[in-house]
C-alpha cells in the first residue's frame, strides 16, 4: 500500500495556553476525499490551521508527500503542494473572477503551468470562464465559493483542505458544490473537507473522522459511518 499523502500525527495544539487539540491523528491517501465531522467547536479549523500552518503544533508531527511539515510557514506549505480554503468564500470582492484566479496562482511563475491551471479550473468551472471579467464581490455566494475553490487549484496543488464548503450556500449551491467536489475527485485531486453538513460530508467521503472536543472520536469509511448506529445518532440527527 502507497504510504499516506498526509499524515497528523499526535497532534496537540492551542490558541494562547489553551490546548483544542489533544493528540489528533489523522491520515489522506491519493485520490481519496476525506471528510472530517463534528459538532461546532470541536477543533475542526483548529485541525487544518495546525495542518497548513497558521498555527504551530505543541506537540505531534504532521508529514506530507513524505516529507516533514511541522510548523513550517503556510507559504511554504503551499509551495510543496497543500491548498487551502478557508471557511467564509474568501475573495478578494473588488477584483474580477481572472485576477482572483491569477492570484491564486501567485506562486507559479512558469507561464504555460498558469496557462494549463486555467484550463483545469476553467473546465471544472465553465461559469467562472463565462464570467471572468465580473468582479467577485458581485456573485452570489455559490459562485463566490466557487471562485474560492478555483483560486485553490491554481497552483495545481496535491491536497486540498476545505474548510466548510457549503456553509451558509443555499439549497441548491449546496448540491453544485458536492456535485463539484466529486468531480474534482474524479479530475484526480485529492481533497480534504471539513463540514457541519455531516450526513453529505459522509455520502462523497471514502474515508471519514469524527473529531469532538478536540479529540477523535470515529473513523471510517464514509459508508460504514453513514450507517453505524451511534454515529447517525449523534451527528446526523438520528
Ligand atoms: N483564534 C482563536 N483564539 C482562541 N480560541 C479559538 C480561536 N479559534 C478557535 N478557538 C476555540 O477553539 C475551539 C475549536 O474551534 P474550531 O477549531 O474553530 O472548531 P470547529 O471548526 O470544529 O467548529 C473552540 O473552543 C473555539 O472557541
Ligand atoms: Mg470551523
Amino acid at each position: 500500500m502507497n504510504a499516506p499523502l498526509l499524515t497528523a500525527h499526535n497532534v496537540t495544539a492551542g490558541y494562547g495556553r489553551i490546548e483544542i487539540l489533544h493528540d489528533v491523528s489523522l491520515e489522506v491517501r491519493s485520490g481519496e476525499i476525506v471528510s472530517i465531522i463534528g459538532p461546532n467547536g470541536a477543533g475542526k479549523s483548529t485541525t487544518f490551521k495546525t495542518i497548513v500552518g497558521f498555527l504551530e503544533p505543541w506537540t505531534g508531527r504532521i508529514l506530507f508527500n513524505g516529507e516533514d511539515i511541522t510548523g513550517l510557514r503556510p507559504d511554504l506549505v503551499l509551495r510543496r503542494g497543500l491548498a487551502y480554503v478557508p471557511q467564509g468564500r474568501i475573495v478578494l470582492p473588488q477584483m474580477t473572477v481572472l485576477e482572483n484566479l491569477e492570484m491564486g496562482a501567485y506562486i507559479e511563475t512558469d507561464r504555460g503551468r498558469i496557462a494549463e491551471a486555467f484550463e483545469r479550473v476553467y473546465a471544472l468551472f465553465p461559469i467562472l470562464s463565462e464570467r471572468r471579467k465580473q468582479r467577485a464581490g458581485t456573485m452570489s455566494g455559490g459562485e463566490q465559493q466557487m471562485v474560492a475553490i478555483a483560486r485553490a487549484l491554481m497552483t495545481t496543488p496535491r491536497l486540498i483542505l476545505l474548510d466548510e464548503p457549503s456553509l451558509g450556500l443555499s439549497p441548491k449551491y449546496v448540491s453544485l458544490i458536492f456535485e463539484k467536489l466529486v468531480e474534482m475527485q474524479r479530475a484526480g485531486y485529492t481533497l480534504t473537507l471539513v463540514e457541519q453538513n455531516a450526513a453529505r460530508a459522509l455520502a462523497i467521503a471514502d474515508r471519514a473522522y469524527v473529531l469532538e472536543l478536540g479529540r477523535n472520536r470515529f473513523e471510517g469509511t464514509g459508508p460504514r459511518l453513514l450507517s453505524d448506529p451511534e454515529v447517525k445518532q449523534l451527528y446526523l440527527g438520528g
